[in-house]
């Protein structure tokens, strides 16, 4: 059996995509775990780049069997329009090469409404959500009313379709917030089922199966570890666990299936935030905007769902540690090297401080980090362009430093380092 897990070891857009995409060309299954199209997952093969939100990246290789596990929250409309992007870019999408657990719940526009106006609500202590209404979805999973993809087969599908709109309606007439027509989402929820329901199985029947075969399952997490439900930095988190253990109850795999699981930790080499919450690494000036890029490039540190800029600062590796243990990631992907080139100094976050005391390691997880502040390490940058580099040898002396000391704080070995966006622009580590 052989399970591969990608989980983000920061903030989210670590580059899962990229790494995903790496692995996949060896994998049998490909297969989505957690949260919905507030994800943003970006391929670039050539000039053809794949931004994904739903549909596991993985499945851009035809050898790929692409599942979206019962741990996501799906939204159907998306979820077709995705489908026809991936035809339209010759990508094979039928029954045989995608699956929709019929245990994922589904987000509906009452959802989507119900986030905007929580958020509204919630004025300043706003979390910066991506109102794709992932929040509601799961507050609907958790309170036993939701709506799994399963019901789509049903014949009263519309009839409850209607009933959660009715009694989402009253929520948002609590928040003061516009109410939803019924009548017209349950026809578009009846033509949804409609195109869906070849693609609805158990999905976790597969998987075990595909595993007990000998076969490669990549699990394919969105956002990352300080977004977690319960590990991230709490409030300012999603709603789904998006940390590898969350792999197993995601798509339904029993404790062996974890046995001698590759856990591969993707990290940015540096740090990055979309919405609120502590960041305390964060830089602002000059430095800010370099490493955000200008925004033309997809690769820049804009939000692929939100088009939102990112936060940015310098890598933190008291974070990162806590990553690799809550995780269990046995080796690091790099990727974004290729941003630090140029940069005459490097600073490295190795511990914090608060009250006079030094902590090497979170105490109670991420919850109040306002209150600590960073101690750095500083590292001598390297000037060179390392795009070009494939092999570690390669690699400016400074720049293999960098990494070495990364290896080190946190107790993974780095197994893979991207210097650029291009598939091929990857350094498989010895
Ligand atoms: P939600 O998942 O839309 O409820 O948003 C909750 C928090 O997670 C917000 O701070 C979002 O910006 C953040 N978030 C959600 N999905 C992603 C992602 O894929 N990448 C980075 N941040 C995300």
């Amino acid at each position: 059996m052989t399970l591969q897990i990608i989980a983000g070891a920061q903030w989210g857009d670590e580059g899962k995509g990229r790494i995903v995409d790496w692995f996949a060309a060896s994998a049998d299954y490909a297969a989505r775990y957690n949260g919905g199209d507030n994800a943003g997952h970006t391929v670039t093969v050539g000039s053809q780049v794949y931004k994904m939100h739903l549909v596991p990246s993985g499945i851009i290789h035809p050898q790929v069997t692409a599942v979206l596990g019962n741990g996501m929250v799906v939204n159907p409309r998306t979820l077709l329009d995705e489908m026809d992007m991936l035809r339209r870019a010759g990508v094979e999408v039928s029954p045989r090469r995608l699956r929709l657990s019929c245990f994922a719940h589904l987000i509906t526009p009452a959802h989507r409404a119900l986030d905007s106006a929580l958020e509204a609500a919630r004025g300043k202590g706003s979390i910066g959500t991506t109102g794709r209404g992932i929040g509601p979805a799961y507050t609907d999973k958790a309170s036993r009313r939701g709506l799994r993809a399963g019901d789509m087969l049903a014949t009263d599908f519309c009839e409850r379709i209607g009933d959660h709109v009715a009694e989402t309606n009253r929520t948002l007439g609590l928040l003061g917030a516009p109410l939803l027509d019924p009548a017209p989402v349950c026809d578009e929820y009846r033509q949804y089922a409609a195109a869906l329901k070849d693609y609805v199985t158990d999905t976790s029947l597969e998987l075990d199966a595909a595993l007990r075969a000998g076969k490669t399952v990549l699990a394919e997490g969105a956002q990352g570890t300080l977004l977690d439900i319960d590990f991230g930095t709490y409030p300012f988190v999603t709603s789904s666990n998006t940390t590898a253990p969350g792999a197993l109850i995601g798509l339904g795999l029993g404790l062996n299936a974890a046995a001698g699981a590759r856990v591969v930790g993707v990290v940015k080499a540096f740090q990055t935030r979309v919405g609120s919450g502590p960041f305390p690494t964060e830089v602002g000036g000059a430095l800010a905007e370099r490493l955000r890029g200008s925004g033309a490039h997809p690769w820049d540190e804009y939000g692929t769902t939100t088009g939102r800029p990112r936060r940015v600062g310098w890598l933190d590796g008291v974070l990162l540690r806590y990553a690799v243990r809550i995780n269990g990631i046995s080796e690091l992907a790099v990727t974004k090297l290729d941003i630090l080139s140029g940069l005459e100094t490097l600073r490295l976050c190795v511990a914090y401080e608060a009250g006079g005391r030094r902590f090497e390691d979170l105490e109670r997880g991420p919850a109040a980090l306002e209150t600590f502040q960073p101690v750095y390490e500083e590292l001598p940058g390297w000037q060179e362009d390392v795009s070009a580099c494939r092999r570690w040898d390669d690699l400016p002396p400074a720049a293999r430093a960098y990494l070495e000391r990364i290896a080190a704080l946190c107790g993974a070995p780095v197994r893979l380092v991207s210097v650029g966006a291009e598939r091929e622009q990857m350094i498989a580590v010895a």
